[in-house]
């Protein structure tokens, strides 16, 4: 329950002025997002597979809707939360591609009775041992599927391992056929030209494919083979044998994918409205009003070819400023300077200025903001979209 002091929608009017917004302020310029969603859409119609978009990226319907114009789904969520936001704006075909843990089988159950179809994944014998336990105690189905390691970036069992063979048994057994298999190919952001990302494509196909093989070869159906990243999805060669792929981070993009070349930074359709509250010009530095509770401390691109600090500054029409950055970021102050470090290279701006700044990673600098700020093709403000964010 929100506290009743704080406001509980504080969205300001269409046609409002980008000048008469509180900052900081997320805006999203909807002509990029379509953009982006086209260039996915058309990327997998062309290889021929579903699609079934991450929506931990976006947290919204508005956003979501115009990924899926059907609008019920299928759909991919990381959190539970999502499913049931989602759920309730009639999605009903949910995979929650996270590993399932003891502590949520009750909400899983309470997604259920709402007549959601919501997949589940695991990646042990220790966790199928789990909802076996569940279908015997409360005759409850569940729809599984096994996560595969492709790459040995986070979780999953390989894919030509006997762990797979041993899970699938203990499902099957316990009467919970296993529906299919899943991987996230997380190693294609450390790729670095677009010929790895490719190989990498391969790979996260290849691997999955052939733990669906070797699956349907020991009495499995397992119709359901899925793979996605936002790298792999965009330039992945062929995908036979995968029936569908998820993917999140494109509809926005962000710094991060521009470093490893997936987008442009004029791709990227989140930004970040500030405003200058000060100067240090001995140090040559611009404060204004976003740190790093309203850009998220991710410093992704620091590992990356072009460090961008924690974020690109750009005028109102979204230009950058030529080597200029956010070089530091406290809780509520942000502080631009130039990329070189010299004072004197970093323009001044008065204050009360307003700058957009483009985000390293635009899952993590959405998640602080209640709505986004929808810009059309002019520049005004269309509309205000409400998102969320938690567990
Ligand atoms: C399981 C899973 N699938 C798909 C994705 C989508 O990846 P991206 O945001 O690169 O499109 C993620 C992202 O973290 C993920 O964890």
């Amino acid at each position: 329950m929100p506290h009743d002091n704080l406001p509980i929608d504080d969205a300001p009017q269409a046609g409002t002025a980008l000048a008469q917004l509180e900052t900081p302020a997320l805006l999203l310029d909807e002509a990029r997002m379509q953009r982006n969603i086209e260039r996915m859409r058309s990327r997998l119609q062309a290889l021929g597979v579903a699609f079934r978009p991450h929506v931990k990226t976006n947290k919204s319907i508005d956003v979501t809707r115009r990924l899926l114009p059907g609008g019920t789904g299928p759909i991919t969520v990381s959190t539970l939360l999502e499913a049931d936001y989602f759920a309730g704006h009639g999605f009903t075909d949910i995979l929650y591609a996270v590993c399932i843990a003891p502590n949520k089988l009750a909400h899983v159950a309470a997604l259920q009775d709402r007549s959601v179809r919501l997949s589940l994944i695991l990646d042990s014998v220790e966790t199928a041992r789990l909802l076996a336990d569940e279908r015997q105690r409360s005759g409850r189905a569940f729809e599984v599927l096994i996560e595969i390691d492709s790459d040995g970036h986070r979780s999953g069992v390989k894919p030509d391992g006997p762990e797979l063979l041993e899970i699938a048994r203990f499902l099957e057994a316990a009467g919970i056929p296993v529906k299919g298999v899943m991987t996230h190919a997380g190693s294609s952001y450390d790729s670095p030209t677009v010929e790895a990302i490719r190989a990498m494509a391969e790979q996260e196909r290849a691997a999955t494919v052939l733990a669906a093989q070797r699956l349907r070869a020991a009495g499995s159906a397992c119709p359901v083979v899925s793979v996605g990243s936002t790298p792999t999805a965009l330039f992945a060669e062929r995908l036979d044998g995968v029936t569908e792929v998820r993917a999140g981070v494109f509809v926005f993009f962000d710094l991060f994918m521009a470093g490893i070349d997936v987008c442009r930074v004029d791709d990227i359709a989140v930004s970040v409205l500030a405003t200058v509250i000060g100067h240090r010009p001995d140090k040559g530095w611009t404060l204004v009003d976003a740190g790093w509770m309203a850009m998220s401390r991710d410093r992704g691109t620091a590992g990356q070819r072009v460090d961008q600090g924690y974020g690109v500054v750009c005028d109102l029409q979204c230009r950058p400023i030529e080597d200029l950055i956010l070089v530091g970021a406290n809780q509520e102050h942000g502080i631009i300077g130039h990329r070189s470090g010299r004072p004197d290279n970093a323009p001044h701006l008065p204050v009360g200025t307003q700058v957009r700044i483009l985000p390293n990673h635009a899952c993590a600098t959405a998640a602080a903001y209640r709505h986004y700020q929808v810009l059309g093709p002019d520049g005004a403000l269309l509309a205000s979209w409400p998102r969320f964010s938690g567990w």
